[in-house]
């Protein structure tokens, strides 16, 4: 049972709750106004008369479905100051919602194949990053690969990611992921790990678990995102339960790609009950109804999490975060204070 008076008063802790937020697509953050704004300034045409007209394009049945529109979005996206002015915006939106620490992914894939050079997206992103590091709020950022292109493209990628991999803290694997397992992507992992790089990877959203296996044993990731179908595999539990993985669970995503019916069916409970060290994160907030303060709100609602929850999952993002050791404890104190 929850022990909050109210839905506000659990609203109320929520805001405050000092969290890191481990699972933000950059353009997945390309709310409809900054959309169309962009579009005006670039001079490119959008095939959308007004931002309702896009939001009521955002009704998704599955991934493919959502990734199709999301790769569309892109287009509006040419310029450093673009790159800067989506980044400075969600940062912005995360400090508004107790966020002391991001970690953010960028799909250079989505504008180098546009045309945009990867020099123009990581420096847009990289300014946005240094003045909000300059106010308090620390960042990564990690570089996915598009899981639906071949091993050959992100190999380039990598190449192309060199000589800025002191911006750079880890790669990671997103896109459509059926039919295309995590190990087809060995080698240019492998290569990443050797450059001392972070690894991450979609796992077990739409996946079967046999890919998040993949992803711990082929991939050796260190965070795995999603992993709600890991659930569906006792050994894969007890072994994740028992090495401490982080799991970067995204609620309201699940819910707007149908992976769930509704959040009363959410895992996310189910997940903490069984040791997992999940997390709650927004995804693709411009397209799934909010940013990572709405999904705890909507996930605690739905699933009656008390406070001793709530603080679980805070204390999570930050053990799971790719934060040194003093840094981490700081953030972890902070929790504790709150709480009192
Ligand atoms: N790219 C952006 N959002 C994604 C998601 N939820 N899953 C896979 N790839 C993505
Ligand atoms: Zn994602």
């Amino acid at each position: 049972m929850s022990d909050f008076a109210s839905p506000d008063a659990r609203n109320a802790f929520i805001a405050g709750l000092p969290k890191a937020e481990l699972h933000l697509h950059i353009e997945g953050s390309l709310e409809p106004e900054m959309m169309f704004a962009l579009a005006q300034r670039n001079q490119v045409a959008i095939p959308f008369a007004s931002v309702a007209e896009v939001r009521a394009a955002y009704a998704f049945s599955n991934l493919q479905d959502f990734l199709d529109i999301y790769y569309q979005g892109m287009a509006v996206l040419l310029t450093e100051q673009d790159f800067h002015d989506l980044t400075a915006a969600y940062l912005a939106r995360a400090a508004n919602d107790g966020v002391r620490h991001v970690e953010i992914f960028f799909d250079p894939q989505g504008h180098t194949e546009r045309g945009v050079a990867f020099a123009t997206v990581i420096t847009g992103i990289t300014r946005a990053l240094d003045a909000a590091r300059a106010r308090g709020l620390t960042s990564r950022l990690i570089l996915c690969f598009l899981r639906h292109l071949d091993e050959a493209s992100a190999e380039a990628t990598l190449d192309e990611a060199l000589p800025f991999l002191s911006l750079i803290h880890g790669v990671g694997l997103d896109s459509s992921e059926a039919g295309h397992p995590p190990a087809k992507f060995a080698r240019v992992f492998a290569r990443a790990r050797a450059l001392g790089l972070k690894l991450v990877a979609h796992a077990g959203e739409e996946g079967p678990p046999e890919y998040v296996w993949e992803a711990l044993d082929v991939l050796e990731v260190d965070r795995i995102d999603h992993g709600n179908r890991a659930l569906e595999d006792p050994a894969l539990v007890a072994r994740l339960a028992a090495s401490g993985m982080c799991l970067t669970v995204c609620p309201l995503s699940n819910l707007a790609l149908c992976g769930v019916p509704d959040l009363p069916s959410h895992p996310l409970r189910r997940m903490l009950d069984l040791g997992l060290a999940a997390t709650v994160n927004s995804d693709d907030p411009a397209y799934f109804g909010g940013y990572v303060n709405r999904n705890f709100e909507a996930v605690a609602e739905a699933l009656d999490l008390d406070r001793a929850a709530l603080v679980k999952l805070a204390e999570n993002s930050f053990r799971g975060a790719f934060l040194g050791d003093a840094e981490r404890d700081a953030h972890l104190k902070a929790v504790r204070a709150y709480v009192g």
